[in-house]
Parts: structure tokens; C-alpha cells; sequence
């Protein structure tokens, strides 16, 4: 009896992963890049992503396997379903030599139309002890913020807490998309160049950065920090979208639209007791049936 409850169940579940399969808009689609998962409505082919927005591609001609965000520099690290996207980017930074000269400087900056910076996720964090900090965003809105730091000694630092001594930081308003990060210094380092040659700039995954003192001269080491991002499709409110139901992108039953909080578009979820990808069709399946056909979003 037991046994053959066992193989009913493996045979729906198998019947199941059949529909599965023959439902899904691609098949054949490349599903991972280095160790990144890469859920649909992204994709690295044609045919494979929901459009041009969510294009990943995977640059195979490093050692190990890079998923680039669309043809950019931007390296992506992970995609949640949940609508945010992380990514590594560039570090800003300004130095200066004895003379009080600037010695180089490297900007940082990403123009993502359709993905916004996460709000809640990221701050605008500066590193340095002659330090003038500016974020230019753009997006919904075009603004500028910025912080100061200035200190005399790596000791006067606050080691641990961004705190305003050594490093500072400041929020980042909804509706980003676009940004551009600039660095000045008052006193050109002279002062303080023996234990910060350089001022830095970034927009980071506040949870990803704890500023210690030796980050004053040691950040030189550090290209790129990881950034989320939040992502949405379409560019129409949820009423809207539904309207079309061939362009209506939350394709699984079991599943519902929720308009994005953070620029223009809409998400989808699966719907409370299911799981997996809303985004295909059939994709929203059991928590249960989830567990046993573990991960139930791939196709
Ligand atoms: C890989 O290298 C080739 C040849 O150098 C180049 O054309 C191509 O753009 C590179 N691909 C990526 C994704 O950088
Ligand atoms: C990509 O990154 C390389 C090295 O970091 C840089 O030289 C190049 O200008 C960048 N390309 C673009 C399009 O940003
Ligand atoms: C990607 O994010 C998910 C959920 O946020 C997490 O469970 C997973 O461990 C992350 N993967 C990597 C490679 O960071
Ligand atoms: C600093 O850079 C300027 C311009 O490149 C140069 O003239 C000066 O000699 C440099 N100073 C030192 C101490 O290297
Ligand atoms: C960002 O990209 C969009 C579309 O490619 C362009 O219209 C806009 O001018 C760019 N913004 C900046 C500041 O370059
Ligand atoms: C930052 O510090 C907190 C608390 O000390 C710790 O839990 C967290 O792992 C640290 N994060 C990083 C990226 O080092
Ligand atoms: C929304 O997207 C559609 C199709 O991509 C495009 O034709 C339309 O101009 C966009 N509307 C706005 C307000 O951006
Ligand atoms: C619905 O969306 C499809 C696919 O984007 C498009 O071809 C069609 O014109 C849209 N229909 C209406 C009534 O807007």
C-alpha cells in the first residue's frame, strides 16, 4: 500500500514536470553563468529573455564564466525573483601625490534605464580623511547629495561605524535609475596622505560594506563593490498590463501583480502556498511539489 501510494505520487510528479516542460515559452535556454542562476524573464540568448532590458550575457572569455548586464561592464552576481538584481560595480576614487596634485582619479557612475537603485538596500558611502563626496542621480527625478568627511589622523577614526569620521554616508532616493558619483578634497591630502592618499566614492549594498580604518589606504585594493538593484517589467501600472494578456508578463496561475515601488513597471509573485517563477507559464507550483522538484523555477 505504502508502495504504491509512493509511486502514484512520483508518477504525478513526474507527469507534473512533463507539463512543466512543455509549457515553458523557451526551452534549450542556457539557465546559468558561472555560478549565477539566470531565471527567466532574464536570459542570455534571444528568445530566452522577456527583452532587450534583460539581457544577460555570459562572457566566457575570462577563466571562469562572467554574466555581464546586457552588454555592459556591469557584473551580475545573483537575480532574485523577489525583483532585485545584485551586481558588482567600480569604486570611485581620487588620489593625490606629495605635491598636493592629483594623481589619478577614476569615476563611478551607471546609467541602467529600466533598473533603479534599491533605496532600501544601498548607500551613497564615501571613505577619507579630506574628503568631498557628491552623487548626482537621475531617473523620475534629478537630484545631487553628498557627505564630508575630514580628520586629522587614522586614529580619531571611527573604527567599524560609518560615522561620519573617515567615512560618511547618505541615502539614496526611490526613482534612481542613472547616477554619477564625484570627489573633491579641501586640503588636497597633503595632510593626511601618509594614511590616505585617496578619497573614495560608492554606491553599496549597505549590509556588504563595514568601513574600517585601514579602508583609509586600503581600499586602494578594492575595484568594485556589490550594488542591488531593483527590477521590474513592463512600464505600465498592473491594471493596465492586464488588459493585454498577451503582453500581461505574470504568465503562471497562482500568481499576482504588484506595481514596483521603485521606478516605473510591475512584478509578479506567486500567490500565497506556491513557489517558484510567476513569470512562466505553470511556474507558481505547491510549496510542496516545490520541495520534492527542488529548484521549481528553472526551466
Ligand atoms: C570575447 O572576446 C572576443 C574576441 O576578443 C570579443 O569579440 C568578444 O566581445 C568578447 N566577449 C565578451 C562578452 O566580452
Ligand atoms: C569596461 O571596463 C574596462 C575596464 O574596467 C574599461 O576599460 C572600459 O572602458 C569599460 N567599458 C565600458 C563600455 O564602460
Ligand atoms: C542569491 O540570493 C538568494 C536570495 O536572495 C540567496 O538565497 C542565494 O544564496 C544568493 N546566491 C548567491 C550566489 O549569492
Ligand atoms: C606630483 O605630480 C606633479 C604633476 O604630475 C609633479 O609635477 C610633482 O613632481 C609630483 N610630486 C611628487 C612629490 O611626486
Ligand atoms: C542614460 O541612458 C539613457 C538611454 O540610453 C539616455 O537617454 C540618458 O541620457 C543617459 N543618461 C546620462 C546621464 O547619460
Ligand atoms: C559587518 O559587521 C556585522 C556586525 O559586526 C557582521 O555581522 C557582518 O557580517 C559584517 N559584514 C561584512 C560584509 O563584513
Ligand atoms: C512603454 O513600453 C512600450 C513598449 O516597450 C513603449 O512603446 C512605450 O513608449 C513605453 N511607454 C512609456 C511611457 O515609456
Ligand atoms: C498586446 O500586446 C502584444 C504584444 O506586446 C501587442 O502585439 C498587441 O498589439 C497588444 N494589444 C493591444 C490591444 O494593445
Amino acid at each position: 500500500m505504502a508502495l504504491r501510494g509512493m509511486l502514484l505520487q512520483q508518477l504525478l510528479l513526474l507527469l507534473g514536470l512533463i507539463i512543466l516542460a512543455a509549457s515553458q515559452p523557451t526551452s534549450n535556454c542556457k539557465r546559468s553563468c558561472g555560478n549565477v542562476d539566470i531565471p527567466y524573464p532574464f536570459g542570455t540568448e534571444e528568445g530566452c529573455y522577456l527583452d532587450k532590458s534583460f539581457l544577460i550575457t555570459c562572457d566566457t572569455n575570462t577563466s571562469k564564466s562572467k554574466p555581464l548586464l546586457r552588454s555592459s561592464n556591469v557584473t551580475v552576481l545573483n537575480i532574485s525573483l523577489d525583483g532585485e538584481l545584485r551586481v558588482s560595480y567600480s569604486i570611485a576614487r581620487d588620489c593625490y601625490n606629495e605635491s598636493g596634485v592629483r594623481a589619478s582619479e577614476t569615476y563611478s557612475g551607471l546609467n541602467l534605464t529600466k533598473f533603479a537603485i534599491s533605496f532600501k538596500k544601498n548607500k551613497f558611502t564615501a571613505v577619507g580623511c579630506d574628503t568631498v563626496a557628491l552623487i548626482q542621480g537621475f531617473g523620475e527625478k534629478d537630484y545631487a547629495t553628498g557627505c564630508i568627511s575630514l580628520c586629522d589622523n587614522a586614529d580619531s577614526v571611527d573604527d567599524g561605524s560609518c560615522s561620519g569620521i573617515g567615512c560618511c554616508q547618505t541615502s539614496i532616493p526611490a526613482g534612481v535609475s542613472d547616477f554619477f558619483v564625484g570627489l573633491g578634497s579641501l586640503k588636497n591630502h597633503p595632510p593626511v596622505l601618509n594614511f590616505n592618499p585617496c578619497s573614495f566614492g560608492f554606491v553599496v549594498e549597505e549590509t556588504a560594506y563595514n568601513f574600517s580604518s585601514s579602508d583609509l589606504k586600503n581600499l586602494g585594493n578594492t575595484d568594485t563593490v556589490p550594488v542591488v538593484l531593483d527590477w521590474a517589467v513592463g512600464n505600465e501600472t498592473c491594471q493596465k498590463a492586464k488588459t493585454n494578456s498577451t503582453s500581461y508578463a505574470c504568465k503562471a496561475e497562482n500568481s499576482a501583480c504588484y506595481e514596483s515601488n521603485n521606478g516605473p513597471g510591475y512584478r509578479c509573485k506567486c500567490s500565497p502556498g506556491f513557489q517558484g517563477n510567476p513569470y512562466l507559464p505553470y511556474g507558481c507550483l505547491d510549496i510542496d511539489e516545490c520541495k520534492t522538484s527542488n529548484p521549481c523555477y528553472k526551466d
